[in-house]
């Protein structure tokens, strides 16, 4: 089943078409990598996906469907509630980790301390930080090491369950150990939430992605199950991306 659906999907900054017609069609609870070279539009469909691109002096134009309905008939504060985004950079609140993973819960009305305790417990479990920072929840999350924080900014997200998570270049600013970690969390999360995942990794394209969509200069190239992509593309430019020809 396709969670979101894009049909000639045009994004701008002003008057800059960044991304060109694409059409692509998401597979609920899969891992959906896009991959391409830096500036090719990743992040523009990640801030489209979202409604954040509004917010950056950009707009969208074409036909999103998201759970069977418009995508730009909902409010954007529903869409950025089910459609949860987690940036390149780990940016956590300047808070204690208890009150960054409580700050959503809270805004959305949730008061009651025992549900709240049990968000954070949960969340955080489900991040594979738990044991880690357990004894120390109230102090700052700035102080913890940035593949704490990037899981810690991944948990926050889970916090109000969206149904999508998606996740631009994650780990690109962490070692292998922490790449390593969230990858094994992503695997297990998409039993239960469906992950877009913007990587220039391809090695971990391939390592955790049901599907890949690879971009070029704001155009869908290719797109298909991952195993297809990476041993079979279809289009030669794919081929000579993997390859390392270019990118
Ligand atoms: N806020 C912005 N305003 C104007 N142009 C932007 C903005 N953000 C990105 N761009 C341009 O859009 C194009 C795609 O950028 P981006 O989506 O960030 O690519 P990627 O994530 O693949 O590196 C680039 O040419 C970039 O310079
Ligand atoms: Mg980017």
């Amino acid at each position: 089943m396709n969670i979101l659906e894009l049909l000639s999907l045009n994004s701008y900054y002003g008057h800059e078409q960044v991304l060109y017609g694409i059409n692509l069609a998401i597979r609920k609870n899969a891992i959906t990598a896009v991959i391409g070279p830096s500036g090719c539009g990743k992040s523009t469909l990640l801030l489209t996906l979202n409604r954040m691109l509004e917010e950056c002096g950009g707009r969208a134009e074409g036909e999103i469907t998201f759970a069977g309905k418009d995508f730009f008939s909902y409010p954007k504060e529903e869409i950025r509630r089910r459609i949860g985004i987690v940036f390149q950079k780990p940016s956590p609140f300047p808070l204690s980790i208890y009150r960054n993973l409580t700050y959503a819960p809270v805004y959305y009305g949730v008061r009651d301390k025992k549900k709240l305790n049990e968000i954070v417990e949960s969340k955080l479990k489900v991040a594979g930080l738990y044991e880690e920072v357990q004894a120390d929840l109230h102090k700052s999350a700035l102080q913890l090491s940035g593949g704490q924080q990037q899981r810690l900014c991944i948990a926050r997200a889970l916090t109000v369950e969206p149904e999508i998570l998606l996740l631009d270049e994650p780990c690109s600013a962490l070692d292998i150990k922490n790449t390593a970690n969230i990858e094994q969390m992503l695997l297990k999360l998409a039993q239960d939430y469906t992950i877009v995942i913007v990587t220039h990794n391809l090695a971990q394209a391939k390592r955790i992605s049901d599907y890949t969509a690879f971009l070029l200069n704001g155009e869908l190239v290719e797109y298909g199950e991952t195993k297809k992509v990476f041993s079979r593309p279809q289009d030669r430019r794919t081929w000579e991306y993997i390859e390392g020809i270019y990118g």
